[in-house]
């Protein structure tokens, strides 16, 4: 579907072309200060949707059809910074019509690397089909195995049903690739031994200096004093394998789509 949006924003490219052309220098400058913006494609190209979705219908796909705007000029009166755009998206501009929008954070990290780079053309099409990247999840990645989505999977397993809200796009397939590397401090498995010997493994829900506590891999929680524990390890290795090696390029894409699409 995406790979059809970007065939039609290559006839646009040509507007664009016309329309830069005739803005002359001060397009060309502000152009030149957009490019040192470094946003991740897969962020761009979730935006993409977002913006056809959300804000094409005024602004239009090229970005120029309300009047005295033109979102792919790079210069925007009420969005010289990102937090700037921020608020004219949330807030909507009282007394026009750019209404309010409530995007959650994936959405408008999306949206922002979007609209900063309006004039990008994909190569690679980084996020592919959800139904396709749904099978992956729930046959050969074997993802359920420790993750739980809408109720499936083991119940110690971390949670995913919301993730596609809670994180952009280029966050998810850093996770994917690196896991290792992406893991929260919060979130590295603890391996414990009690006074009397037994082992317990898990991962940290709460610590403090004097206790910790542990949803341990048969998904009790439990709570234990640092003092009379044994041992008590802080893994810094992620469970989880690194994604890159095992799923080819358009496999990760269709991954990449259904855990965008996950939205609690
Ligand atoms: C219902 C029509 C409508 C929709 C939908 C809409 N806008 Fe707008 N937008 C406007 C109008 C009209 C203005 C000009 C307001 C004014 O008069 O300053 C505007 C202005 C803006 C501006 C300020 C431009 C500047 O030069 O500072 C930004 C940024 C913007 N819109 C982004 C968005 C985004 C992002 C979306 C989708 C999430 C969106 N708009 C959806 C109508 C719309
Ligand atoms: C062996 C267990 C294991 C497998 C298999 C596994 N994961 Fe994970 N995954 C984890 C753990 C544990 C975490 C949380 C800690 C971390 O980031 O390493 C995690 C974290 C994540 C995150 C980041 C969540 C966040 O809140 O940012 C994503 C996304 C993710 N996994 C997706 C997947 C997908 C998709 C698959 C299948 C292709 C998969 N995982 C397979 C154990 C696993």
């Amino acid at each position: 579907m995406l790979r059809r949006v970007f065939g039609r924003r290559g006839e646009f490219g040509w507007q664009g072309v016309i329309g830069a052309a005739m803005c002359l220098a001060v397009s060309a400058v502000a152009a030149s200060a957009q490019d040192h913006v470094e946003h991740d494609p897969a962020d761009i190209e979730y935006g993409l949707a977002v913006y056809l979705a959300e804000c094409a219908s005024c602004h239009g796909e090229a970005g120029d059809a309300v009047a005295g705007v033109d979102l792919r000029s790079g210069q925007l009166r009420r969005g010289a910074t990102d937090r700037d755009l921020i608020g004219v998206i949330r807030n909507g501009i009282p007394g026009t019509g750019m209404l309010a929008f409530e995007l959650d954070a994936a959405e408008m990290a999306g949206i922002i690397a979007y609209l900063r780079n309006m004039t990008y053309e994909a190569d690679a099409v980084t996020l592919g089909d959800a139904a396709r990247g749904r099978a992956i999840f729930e046959g050969r990645g074997a993802c359920l195995d420790c993750h739980r989505v809408g109720g499936r999977g083991p119940r110690a397993a971390t949670d995913l049903s919301a993730v596609g809200a809670e994180r952009a796009p280029s966050a998810l397939r850093r996770s994917l690739l690196d896991p290792t590397g992406t893991m929260r401090p919060i979130d590295r498995p603890v391996e414990l031994v009690t006074a009397d010997g037994e082992r317990v493994t898990g991962r940290r829900l709460n610590e403090d200096t004097y206790t910790v506590q542990i949803l341990d891999d048969d998904a009790r929680l439990r709570s234990f004093d640092k003092a009379d524990l044994r041992e008590l390890r802080v893994l810094t290795a992620s469970p989880m394998p690194a994604y890159g090696d095992r799923l080819d390029a358009d496999e990760l894409a269709d991954l990449l789509a259904y855990l965008v699409s996950l939205k609690g």
